[in-house]
């Protein structure tokens, strides 16, 4: 190793397998086993015996285990009160997911719930969820409003938000889900939309609270033309757009995100396979939620064969949230990702990290091993990264890096 001054970082990361999640498939793991970190930024890439290997004030041994960038959930609602356990006796009882939202329960029983708890409380209840998944390797993790459906409430979750990031090893992203579920103050959809556009969202950006507006776009939720009034309004406020489209019908939700140069497409059971061209030419990822499908028991499979033949990326998330993804575990999402989805553990592995941050917009910053991105890392004692996906609760990281700083003890 060298040693000159010139050439100082922070930490040196060596003897390490590296799955940088730049290639484009597995045989390409890249050829480096050692990495330099710097202000928390991944600066130098290759091998510790190489002579522009810089000096380093710690240094770390991986001992020949594998090192991935940290774990990205791209898509949570890990922000809500109590839980939803009588309506999952429901639904084993026979009620689907769509009557019992019918009867007033599902998003709306979590409103009343959420509501109910002051900000202190609803953290508290949040920081359970959050810290199951920064100790799997996760650094970076998006979070839903949608729960609140009002100026008071909505703004309550999303400060809740913003303040687990400031209090934990984690970089959060924040949606403002308005367009989530009619509350119970409100008789027609038309004017609670209404109510969003002239209220909430100017009160959510006001604060700074929202990084991108989703909707969901479906029977139960938001038609096209209400979800296209949101779009008006967020691309007034200069926000990307994400949407809940085609989980449980097709509506043509993911069109609308196309049509208004979003980020991601989320779920996507029911997407018509004519309409991929649209979603790949904006740019889109796919979002695939195979934590809803199997919560809901669904039998209908997004036409992942279709995404994969014309290279829309794909990303794989948690969808947490107290009814249709109860599952506060990315890992066991990226399992059911290849059991029932079928995809390889290289395209979850994709799915979690670089594609995950391009449905964030964060592609340039996070979700591969790169000079210049984030030092968000994760060492793994595994024999190959195929480990992460083949099974449930087998594998849990070494060593997290969040920014270059241990973020796992
Ligand atoms: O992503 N689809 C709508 N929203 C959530 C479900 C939220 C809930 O049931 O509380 C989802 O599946
Ligand atoms: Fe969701």
């Amino acid at each position: 190793m060298n040693n000159s001054e010139s050439e100082n970082v922070d930490t040196l990361i060596y003897n390490v397998r590296v799955a940088t999640m730049a290639a484009e498939n597995p045989s390409e793991y890249a050829d480096v086993s050692a990495i330099a970190v710097s202000k928390g930024k991944i600066v130098w890439m290759g091998k510790a015996e190489e002579d522009d290997c810089p000096t380093a004030q710690t240094h770390f041994d991986g001992e020949g285990q594998w090192l991935t960038p940290g774990l990205i959930d791209c898509h949570t609602h890990l922000v809500y009160g109590g839980h939803r356990a009588t309506e999952f006796e429901m639904k084993l009882k026979g009620a689907s997911y769509e009557e019992i939202s019918k009867k007033g329960g599902g998003i709306v029983s979590t409103v009343s719930a959420t509501r109910s708890l002051d900000e202190a409380s609803l953290k508290a209840e949040s920081q359970v969820r959050l810290i199951s998944l920064l100790k799997e390797g996760v650094t970076t993790i998006e979070i839903k409003s949608g729960y609140g459906l009002d100026v008071k409430n909505e703004i309550k979750m999303l400060r809740v938000a913003r303040s687990l990031g400031r209090n934990h090893p984690v970089t959060i992203r924040t949606s403002f889900l308005g367009a989530h579920a009619l509350p119970e103050e409100f008789g027609k959809k038309d004017d609670y939309i209404q109510y969003l556009v002239d209220e909430v969202l100017p009160a959510v950006h006001k604060e700074g609270l929202a990084d991108a507006v989703d909707f969901f776009c479906e029977g139960i939720g938001f038609s096209r033309s209400q979800c296209e009034t949101i779009c008006k309004a967020a691309k007034k406020y200069k926000l990307p757009i994400k949407g809940h489209v085609e989980q449980l019908s097709n509506l043509r939700g993911a069109t609308l995100v196309a049509e208004y140069g979003g980020l991601s497409v989320d779920h996507l059971e029911h997407l018509d396979e004519g309409d991929i061209p649209a979603l790949k030419a904006a740019g889109l990822v796919a979002v695939l939620l195979p934590g809803a499908f199997y919560s809901l028991s669904e039998t209908i499979l997004p036409p992942i064969a279709a995404m994969r033949a014309q290279q829309l990326p794909m990303a794989i998330a948690t969808d947490l949230n107290p009814g249709s993804s109860p599952i506060a575990s990315l890992l066991n999402v990226m399992n059911l990702a290849c059991v029932q989805f079928k995809l390889t553990p290289f395209e979850v592995l994709l799915g979690v990290t670089r594609f995950a941050a391009k449905a964030l917009g964060m592609d340039h910053q996070i979700g591969q091993i790169q000079l210049g991105f984030d030092a968000d890392l994760v060492l793994w004692p595994i024999d190959t990264p195929a480990q992460l996906c083949y099974g449930m609760n087998l594998v849990k990281p070494t060593l997290v890096f969040k920014a270059g700083v241990i973020a796992n003890e």
